[in-house]
């Protein structure tokens, strides 16, 4: 478990997944029955981007820094998580278990599981005045599989391992597969990277012969040749409904600034 998040916090691709998580809940508080969010990678919480990690990799500086000051009109998710990304203060970057806490009404609730302690006990720190919001140091995988099906019937897992191991998108796959046979009506976030295209595509393959009938993708790609990562893709299962058609829109407004395309397809269902 070398892998720390303060490497990466801020890229385009975090930026990527964290905009699509505030579209989704936004779009989940429009009922006003409550729901769980289970971040099953959950990280620190609060990453410091003049850190050592984060001025070793200066990823950030191509990610959150080149949209931070972006002025409306901005559609509704984009402008909200920017609002919560200035709120945190010019040089912190808020990970996926503060923004959902942020987010959350009194009649939602958060459990982050994270299997580093140390990271887990920053995380636990930083969550303490959230009242409905709960630390696991635990396997993401297996303990969300005893989380399912949640009691509010209405949920979103985020998905976000370090791929460290060199089964991961196995055992993702996996997980998410049994996840869904506990709990087929949720909403489920899986981030991958694209290293190897095919790999990527067969992946997505695995879901979908899984019988999941809501499927849409969402890949974000570097235009310029740069360090690091060029390509992430974001499975989202089970999205709500007018969700892709407002993707379409913030991949329009960050398409410029990320010199980044944000492509968009479903592979099951859609409108
Ligand atoms: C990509 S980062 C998570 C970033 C976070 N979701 C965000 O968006 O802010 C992956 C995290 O998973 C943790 N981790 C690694 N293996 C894990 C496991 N088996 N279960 C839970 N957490 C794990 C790492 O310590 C790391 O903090």
């Amino acid at each position: 478990m070398n892998y720390r998040h303060a490497y990466h916090a801020g890229n385009f691709a975090d930026v990527a997944k964290h905009i699509a998580l505030v579209a989704i809940l936004e779009y989940l508080k429009r009922k006003e029955k409550g729901f769980v969010v289970i971040d099953t990678h959950a990280g620190r919480g609060m990453y410091d981007l003049l850190g050592a990690e984060a001025t070793k990799t200066s990823e950030a500086l191509a990610g959150i820094e080149k949209i931070r000051h972006l002025q409306e009109p901005l559609p509704e998710g984009l402008a909200t998580y920017l609002d919560l990304v200035r709120a945190a203060g010019a040089s912190k970057y808020p990970g996926s278990p503060l923004i959902a806490a942020r987010l959350l009404r009194p009649q939602d609730r958060l459990v982050a599981i994270e299997k580093h302690p140390e990271e887990a006990a920053a995380l636990s720190k930083e969550l303490a005045p959230a009242p409905r919001a709960q630390v696991l140091i635990a396997d993401g995988y297996s303990r969300l599989l005893t989380l399912l099906p949640p009691y509010e019937r209405r949920g979103v897992i985020l998905v976000d391992p370090p791929f460290e191991a060199a089964d991961e998108f196995q055992v993702l796959a996996g997980t998410v597969i049994a996840a869904l046979r506990k709990f087929a009506t949720g909403v489920y976030m899986v981030w991958y990277p694209i290293k190897s295209a095919a790999r990527a595509a067969s992946f997505c393959g695995e879901l979908l012969s899984a019988g999941a009938t809501s499927l849409l993708r969402l890949e974000i790609s570097r235009e310029e040749p740069g360090q690091g990562m060029r390509a992430a893709g974001l499975l989202v299962i089970n999205p709500p409904f007018g969700f892709s058609e407002q993707m379409v829109s913030i991949g329009d407004k960050l398409k410029q600034p990320l010199a980044a395309r944000l492509g968009i397809q479903w592979l099951a269902g859609g409108p």
